[in-house]
């Protein structure tokens, strides 16, 4: 059973999108793509069914990334089918664990900046309302960030397997 992440952000088109598409991309390099999955969602149901942001993807093809995916929203049932949940920002880090009523699943729940080694963010910012500088911003905030969380995963599955 590969090892789940789950990116999320407000609409699901800008940065949760290209968080899963870069650390897909960094997966495959490491061609560890058997052994860990990515998806991506939004607190919210603005951009149900859209594509990327062309902003965003074109930000993301200036560092050769792909943009595929569709929006879709956050749901309750996503606690049980992620082992990690990374939220872009604070924002929405408190509208997922808003739904976890029983406060059952916070641990599986983190900010995607803790994982950034080089740069000091402590969220992802929205760039949906700035100029292309802000797009490019959150792509190399996000390589960074990726970069990290799969060391980090590496060590949890490392971890997992001497256990079994
Ligand atoms: P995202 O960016 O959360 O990174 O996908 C946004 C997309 C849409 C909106 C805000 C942020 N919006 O207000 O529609």
């Amino acid at each position: 059973m590969p090892y789940r992440l789950l990116f999320v952000c407000l609409g699901n088109i800008c940065r949760s999108p290209s968080a899963e598409n870069i650390m897909n991309h960094l997966i495959q390099q490491a061609k560890l793509s058997d052994k860990i999955v990515c998806d991506s969602a939004g607190t919210s149901n603005y951009h149900i069914g859209a594509a990327p942001d062309r902003r965003m993807t074109a930000a993301a093809a200036k560092r050769g990334i792909q943009l595929p995916g569709i929006a879709r929203q956050f749901q309750v049932s996503d606690f049980e089918e992620f082992d990690l949940i990374l939220a872009m920002d604070k924002a929405n880090y408190r509208d997922i664990l808003s739904l976890d009523t029983k406060g059952k699943y916070k641990n599986k729940v983190k900010l995607m900046c803790d994982f950034a080694s080089h740069r000091q963010e402590k969220e992802v910012p929205d760039p949906y309302y700035g100029g292309s500088q802000g797009f490019d911003n959150v792509i190399d905030l996000l390589l960074d960030a990726c970069d990290g969380l799969l060391q980090y995963v590496v060590r949890r599955v490392g971890i997992a397997r001497q256990r079994l």
